[in-house]
């Protein structure tokens, strides 16, 4: 069978398993739960969304995500829904909020939508439909803020997760809510080397870095010895590294990827100096290599 008609029994299956356990409101043929004005405002605080962003909201509902965030913020952005009712409302709701210049939303099924232009995504869907979205979100461009109304993404885990009153919730009983966040990460793992001076000496630190998602694992060496690595953090193209290096203590590194360089700052005893490293040996991330999450079918 077609794979996006695959993807849409799934997701529709999934839906209705959904509706089946919770109190949804139906506008015909697609049923969908609200997320809560106060959440969604919380989901736009949590992925610090500003008048430069492009927020794409996968599933869009009544338009509330892409709405708050034009008529609060001043963000341009766009919803897409497969109920029509659904987009026509939403469509409406962005002219009376007199939003509609900023906030459009489309009859598309988010798995054929291009999620090139977002900055941000929102997500108010089920975890199996999260997953097989999954390999879409991670191919956005490094940087690109996700959040997420109550469903992880398999084991790509969150940076940020909190739960957080949501009275008026139309599901569960808990009258509670989870707001999940996760900016996408870039590809940095692989061989890294750059020079430092030690006790008047240049020598070389060489860092290998192993990679799943966004969480790196790392080792260096200094002129062949190891070193400690106190931290190595990944957030889109931006690597922040502290090392233990002998005479200087701890040294901290940060940097943007550019192409195969790592282009930022060094900071011995808080004073600033320009660094660089370059990638002698690219590795794929192990969440690229891995097989493919197995999605639980919906009969
Ligand atoms: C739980 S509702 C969330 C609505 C809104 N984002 C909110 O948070 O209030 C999920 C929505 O996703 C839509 N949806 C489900 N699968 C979809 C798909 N493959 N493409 C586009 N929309 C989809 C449903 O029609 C429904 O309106």
């Amino acid at each position: 069978m077609h794979d996006s008609v695959m993807r849409r029994m799934a997701a529709g299956a999934a839906l209705l398993a959904w509706t089946m356990l919770a109190t949804a409101q139906d506008f015909g043929d697609t049923p969908y739960v609200q997320t809560p004005q106060v959440v969604v405002d919380a989901m736009l605080e949590t992925a610090k969304v500003s008048k430069n962003d492009y927020v794409i909201d996968l599933g869009s509902g009544d338009g509330r995500m892409v709405i708050t965030a034009a008529k609060k913020i001043g963000t341009r952005g766009f919803g897409v829904d497969l109920d029509k009712r659904l987009v026509a409302l939403a469509n409406n709701n962005a002219r009376k909020a007199g939003v509609a210049d900023r906030a459009k939303f489309y009859a598309r099924d988010l798995f054929e939508t291009d999620l090139s232009p977002a900055s941000v995504i929102t997500i108010y869907l089920l975890p199996e439909v999260n997953l097989m979205a999954r390999a879409k979100l991670l191919a956005l461009a490094p940087g690109t803020r996700i959040v997420s109304h109550d469903y992880g993404i398999g084991d790509w885990l969150p940076d940020r997760e909190f739960e957080m009153d949501a009275p008026g919730k139309p599901v569960g009983r808990s009258q509670k809510s989870k707001v999940l966040f996760w900016v996408v990460p870039d590809k940095v793992a692989g061989r890294w080397v750059w020079p430092v001076m030690v006790g008047g000496q240049k020598q070389q630190v060489e860092l290998a870095l192993k990679q799943n998602f966004q969480k790196l694992e790392a080792t260096a060496k200094l002129d062949g010895r190891t070193v400690v690595v106190d931290e190595a953090k990944l957030t889109g193209r931006q690597v922040d590294l502290t090392l233990t290096l002998p005479e200087l203590g701890k040294v901290a590194f940060s940097g943007l990827r550019i192409n195969q360089a790592l282009e930022g700052e060094m900071r011995v005893a808080g004073k600033p100096a320009p660094w660089s490293a370059v990638r002698v040996e690219i590795l794929d991330p192990d969440h690229v290599t891995a097989p493919p999450p197995v999605i639980r079918e919906f009969h």
